[in-house]
């Protein structure tokens, strides 16, 4: 049987997460022998270039109040302003590689709880990411359902923000839900548009295949969000790290297959991947 495969044009590294990556392997190549490298936290979600890093010298941390004297590089995800504060007392140089549209959420949040609004951030509380949000503001509500928004009763006019990676789905309908409530909301829908055509276009190949891989890692949000949305469409999808999850055997009563990959998802994972069912059948890719 000839299988139809359907790979995606936004799959694999978001800009953000590109930057950080060549950031990163460009300090470590020029890294003088007087000055440590550190990431604070894991650069990207994907285990084999965070492997390369460490190789590499960049040596990743969970805490930095004790790193002093060296060079630290924040990742795309951002971090609190506190984290800022603490690296540069201790003499650190910081690597910022905090993605621009994280950025832009940190001066939004800031500026307007400064000018007296409540901040509510739709999103994972638990997300490093939401986590660095909520640390440029003083009191920051973090909400991840309808049933949250509609328990929060606030005297102040709200300013609404989005995780970077949030479903593109539940913003609208929370949004929708403080427009109708609030005469007073300011929606920032600071959803990335990697994200968003990411997340379009898994809607759309899910509904054209009979079944769907996801490739990126385990702990990815964007990717997570992308298995999630591909399995309300087409209820055979899986969620892979790398070619050897892949279950050629399974695969074959399939015709027509999807492929789609997370921001932090390297090209050469997404083509081990098409090479593996290249390899095992024939194959048409992307109508070619
Ligand atoms: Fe930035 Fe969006 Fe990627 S916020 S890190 S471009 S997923």
């Amino acid at each position: 049987m000839k299988h139809k495969i359907i790979v995606a044009k936004y799959a694999g590294f978001c800009s953000g997460v590109k930057n950080a990556v060549e950031t990163a392997f460009a300090s470590a190549a020029t890294a003088d022998k007087e000055k440590k490298i550190y990431a604070y936290g894991e650069l990207i979600h994907n285990e084999s270039v965070n492997q390369k890093l460490a190789e590499q010298g960049v040596c990743v941390v969970d805490q930095i109040d004790a790193i002093r004297d060296s060079k630290i590089i924040i990742r795309s995800h951002g971090v609190d302003q506190q984290t800022y504060q603490i690296a540069e007392q201790n003499n650190n140089a910081i690597i910022d590689t905090t993605c621009v549209f994280v950025k832009r959420v940190h001066n939004i949040v800031k500026e307007h709880d400064a000018a007296g609004y409540q901040i509510v951030i739709i999103g994972n509380a638990k997300h490093p990411e939401v986590i660095g949000i909520s640390g440029w503001c003083e009191n920051a509500m973090i909400i991840n359902s309808l049933a949250e928004a509609k328990a929060i009763n606030s005297a102040k006019p709200l300013c609404v923000v989005a995780q970077t990676t949030l479903n593109d789905d539940l913003y609208h309908e929370i949004a929708g839900y403080f427009k109708r409530q609030y005469d007073n909301v300011l929606l920032y829908k600071t959803i990335c548009a990697a994200t968003r055509l990411r997340q379009e276009e898994a809607r759309e190949i899910a509904q054209k295949v009979d079944f769907m891989i996801v490739i990126g890692g385990k702990n990815s949000s964007n990717t997570k969000k992308l298995y999630e949305i591909s399995k309300k469409i087409c209820k055979n999808a899986q969620l892979i790290q790398n070619f050897n999850q892949i279950d050629v055997k399974l695969l074959q009563k399939y015709v027509t297959i999807g492929i789609v990959a997370g921001a932090s998802t390297p090209d050469w994972i997404i083509k081990e991947v098409i090479l593996k069912l290249k390899n095992k059948g024939e194959v048409v890719i992307n109508g070619k």
